[in-house]
């Protein structure tokens, strides 16, 4: 990156929501932070809590493309504020959705566009993660596939499990699948050559993550295809304006 200039939240905000609108997605406001009609939320947790009728399918949705920056509190993440660097109470969510119309290739290549040519972030300082697959679902080979096509090399393609690169639903049954996360490399590690994505010493700062949601998981714990193939993503407003800003905590 160069020099790094400054960039405010209203700036990034505007940036992605008009990048998504130019790839055709609707842009909706951001979604109250009290779930509505949902009563497994105390808060609104990402962008994609407040569209969940139309993954479900309760509900049709305006556009198969939809963007929203979503206010989010992570009531999950409350005791990591004021230990790390980039948890929040507050923060804010930018997302974009195929609603049954693209899928891994064009999510992929639109997040490596805003990321590399809009926000003109060195794609040698990001690192992703994908899913390496277990005995019940298949390893995510299509996606390590496209990162490695777009041109990043193999030391910066990390695969894990269903710990780090899976997206719901925990215990339950629905619409779930493989996630590939991007992460920006800040550069110095406390902990040598071993450190990774996965690692929390704050080498490496996750931003944005791209889930596929290809699979229903059925109420025997069994994985069944998707007819209808969705994409959900969350990249965090704080983080990358921390990143774009030179800075190396989002209270900066
Ligand atoms: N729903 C996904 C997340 O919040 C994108 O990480």
């Amino acid at each position: 990156m160069k020099e790094p200039q400054y960039r405010g939240v209203n700036e990034l905000r505007r940036m992605f929501l008009e990048f998504f609108e130019s790839k055709g997605h609707l842009a909706m406001k951001s979604f109250s932070l009290v779930p509505h009609n949902d009563n497994s939320l105390l808060l609104i947790n990402s962008g994609m809590a407040p569209l969940k009728p139309y993954f479900t399918g309760q509900e049709i949705p305006p556009r198969k493309r939809v963007t929203t920056c979503q206010k989010c509190i992570r009531t999950g993440d409350i005791e990591n504020i004021g230990k790390t660097a980039r948890h929040g109470t507050f923060f804010e969510m930018l997302g974009n959705w195929s609603l049954g119309d693209y899928f891994k290739q064009k999510s992929i290549s639109m997040s490596f566009e805003f990321l590399t040519n809009y926000l003109q972030i060195p794609a040698e300082r990001l690192a992703v993660t994908v899913f390496e697959g277990d005995e019940l679902v298949p390893p995510d080979v299509e996606a390590e596939v496209i990162w490695k096509n777009i041109g990043l090399t193999s030391d910066q393609i990390y695969r894990y499990g269903r710990e780090d690169n899976w997206w719901g639903p925990a215990g339950q049954t629905g619409p779930c699948g493989p996630d590939t996360e991007i992460f920006y490399d800040m550069g110095k590690s406390k902990c040598g050559p071993k450190c990774g994505p996965s690692c929390h010493c704050g080498k490496y700062v996750e931003i944005w993550n791209n889930v596929f949601m290809q699979y229903n998981k059925e109420a025997d714990g069994t994985f069944t295809e998707l007819k209808q193939k969705n994409v959900d993503t969350g990249m965090g407003l704080e983080r990358v304006l921390t990143i774009l800003n030179g800075k190396n905590n989002v209270y900066d």
